[in-house]
């Protein structure tokens, strides 16, 4: 850890683009490890502003805007609406949620942008770029796809291949073609200012280097881009979307989103403290840390560092950059055009209430230095096992008991037991081990010694029995419980970075106001007397029928996406209607089905026509029991030549076709037709 003295702490989170809704792995890798460190640093008493909004520029906001025909306002409209009603939900508890489309950081990024330019950073550079002809447009970042020169990907985009993960630039695209119209585009000049990275390399070199604590995974892609050397990159881009450059200079041009869109936490920290702003930016003793997804890594190790050394007036660099990775989805990775995820609005239909349980299962299972696994069961077995089991049990009975036996009041400290004394050592070593974790980005560690409290608490009822005690000695049994309650009290003061609305269900229990940290652990956090009252069960036991339903809907899913990607055959070549003419297809009734013996595949259905009643042998017994289908209306090829399976002859064939989980389903009249109908 460096050393570096502090007053404050500026503390970021990604600003997401404002093309969709959320889901658990936004939740997971960025947004809620955020949370957890400054509710802690809160709870500590520490100076924070925790600062985040949407990213609406881009090209990704344009291209949502053209799938759903509205306009980029209207797309970022409707998602910030959407994506600031999750975070507030689920209790991501920002001091300011903004947009990078306010008037005010439009303002903010040309002054840092004009800042740039009058000190000579940027390099105006003419280079030939991709041009839709068709479209009028030059294609910038995603407008453009085409063949990834790594890994062979037909569909990567023109600043990444999201299968292998590559960093691209337009012109590394083999077979170029334009998102906007298909067609392949041509090449044509076009002037841009570029921040010179690779002149910048040293400085960027010296940053990295005084930050032998960054995490791993964080350190180690930060190292690779170096390694690589870091080469010019292109601020601007001609788009009709975006900040204006303000050039006289720059008709058409507006700035690269990512150099706008970090800006955007200067911006959102302007807004949230008017004159008082800077000193969030410029003084030696603030602390600033982004919390981000690993593909955002880069920029905000390198590209915005670079921005703000060549700026000058502000902290050149974050402190600290706890990058998450990714975080799966039952066996595959979150998708949003595949639909492979848990969105967050849906979420709360379903589990009303239930926050925490995903706040939980998300900390438990954070993608902190590799990528992890989200699965119902995994959350069914968190929920029922711990929060239930362990902190729900140790509470219930804590405030049950004492409600039973004492009333709603903290019953008197009698002599404490060596058992007692050794709890209580206990109890206060966890805050400042729970903290040690938390200092040091470890979320996942800091959850798990929290539980370990609560089992303290179900050890400490166990071998004390205080139900049992009551009958022969009312005032030990008060003695236990007072310690249980402290052990409540000091969990509602922990649980709040992880769990805040627990932490507020157990301070409302209590009646606790104080809630600093360094408080926790203690065993005289309520006074004797102390009135409590009982809010029930923290948490409920989830059944095994609504993780199935949650699993049944991603199963859904997948097989939406399977017939989604199904090729259809090509088309036959063209017959004439004579020969069409010449299929006597006829709608028929089965009146009889039996298994053919010594066949797996073949049932023999006997079928009224309408002209006749004929048998037709089919290949459909590992598809339908014959019980099931007697009475059904199928469609019959009737003059197909007769021919014999089995030893039986075959009269005809019944018309099938396969569903999108390779069962064959009878193709059949929506209304019932008469037998004998025919099919023209
Ligand atoms: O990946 C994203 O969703 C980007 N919009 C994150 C930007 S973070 C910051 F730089 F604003
Ligand atoms: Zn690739």
């Amino acid at each position: 850890m460096s050393e570096k003295k502090f007053n404050r702490t500026t503390v970021t989170a990604a600003l997401i683009y404002a093309n969709g809704p959320i889901h658990i792995g936004h939740l997971a890798g960025c947004y809620v490890p955020a949370d957890v460190y400054v509710r802690y640093l809160r709870a500590k008493g520490e100076d924070v502003a925790f600062i985040s909004g949407t990213d609406e520029h881009g090209v990704p906001i344009t291209i949502r805007a053209q799938k759903e025909g509205i306009t980029p306002q209207e797309v970022v409209d409707k998602y910030y609406t959407q994506i600031n009603q999750s975070f507030v939900d689920f209790g991501i508890d920002f001091d300011i949620y903004s947009r990078t489309s306010k008037p005010i950081h439009h303002e903010m990024s040309q002054e840092i942008f004009l800042q740039l330019y009058n000190q000579g950073k940027f390099v105006e550079e003419v280079t030939e770029q991709y041009y839709d002809e068709k479209a009028g447009q030059f294609l910038a970042d995603r407008y453009i796809v085409g063949t990834c020169p790594v890994c062979g990907n037909e569909n990567a985009y023109g600043d990444q291949c999201e299968r292998c993960g590559s960093t691209l630039s337009p012109r590394e695209l083999i077979n170029p073609r334009s998102m906007l119209s298909g067609g392949t585009p041509i090449l044509k000049e076009t002037k841009n200012w570029n921040l010179p990275l690779d002149a910048m390399q040293p400085e960027l070199e010296k940053y990295v280097a005084s930050h032998p604590e960054w995490k791993t995974n964080v350190a180690g892609q930060v190292r690779s881009w170096l390694n690589e050397g870091l080469k010019p990159r292109a601020m601007t881009r001609d788009l009709d979307w975006g900040i204006k450059v303000p050039l006289p200079n720059a008709e058409g041009k507006v700035m690269y989103v990512w150099f706008d869109a970090p800006i955007g936490y200067i911006t959102f920290t302007k807004e949230l403290k008017g004159d008082d702003w800077e000193k969030w930016w410029k003084a030696d003793d603030t602390r600033l840390i982004h919390f981000i997804g690993k593909d955002n890594i880069v920029f905000h190790c390198l590209i915005f560092p670079a921005m703000l050394m060549a700026d000058g007036r502000f902290i050149a660099g974050a402190d600290n950059v706890p990058a998450n990775e990714f975080m799966n989805l039952e066996g595959d990775k979150i998708s949003t055009s595949r639909n492979w995820a848990v969105w967050l609005h849906e979420y709360l239909e379903d589990m009303p209430g239930k926050q925490d349980v995903l706040r939980y299962t998300l900390i438990a299972n954070a993608p902190e230095t590799k990528d992890s696994e989200f699965t119902w069961k995994d959350y069914q077995t968190r929920n029922n096992s711990e929060l239930v089991g362990i902190l729900g049990n140790f509470v219930n009975r804590a405030v049950v008991l004492t409600e039973k036996n004492f009333g709603p009041a903290v019953p008197a400290l009698g002599e404490l037991t060596e058992a007692d004394q050794k709890m209580l050592e206990e109890l206060a070593l966890y805050p400042a081990k729970i903290a040690d974790s938390l200092d040091n980005f470890r979320f996942r560690e800091g959850l798990s010694l929290f539980i370990e409290v609560a089992r303290l608490g179900n050890q400490y009822l166990a071998s004390t029995e205080p139900w049992k005690v009551i009958k022969e000695n009312p005032e030990r049994a008060a003695t236990i419980l007072n310690l249980s309650l402290q052990i409540t009290a000091s969990l509602s003061i922990l649980a709040e970075p992880f769990l805040p609305f627990t932490a507020t269900k157990l301070r409302e229990m209590l009646n606790l106001t104080d809630t600093n940290w360094s408080k926790a652990g203690s065993a005289s956090l309520l006074p004797e007397g102390h009135s409590i009252q009982n809010k029930g069960l923290l948490f409920e036991k989830i059944e095994d029928a609504v993780i199935e339903a949650q699993v049944q809907k991603l199963l859904d899913t997948k097989k939406m996406n399977e017939l989604a990607s199904k090729t259809p055959a090509p088309q036959k070549e063209a017959i004439t209607y004579d020969d069409f003419s010449k299929l006597d297809i006829r709608i028929a009734t089965i009146t009889a089905a039996e298994a053919v013996p010594k066949s797996k595949k073949l049932l023999k259905l006997t079928l009224n026509t309408g002209i006749d009643t004929r048998t037709v042998v089919s290949g459909i017994a590992e598809h339908f029991s014959p019980e099931a289908i007697i009475g059904q209306q199928v469609s019959l090829l009737a003059n197909l030549a007769p021919r014999k399976m089995m030893g039986i002859e075959s009269q005809g064939m019944i018309l099938m076709a396969e569903d999108r989980d390779g069962k064959l389903q009878f193709i059949r009249p929506g209304e019932p037709i008469w037998n004998g109908g025919t099919v023209s």
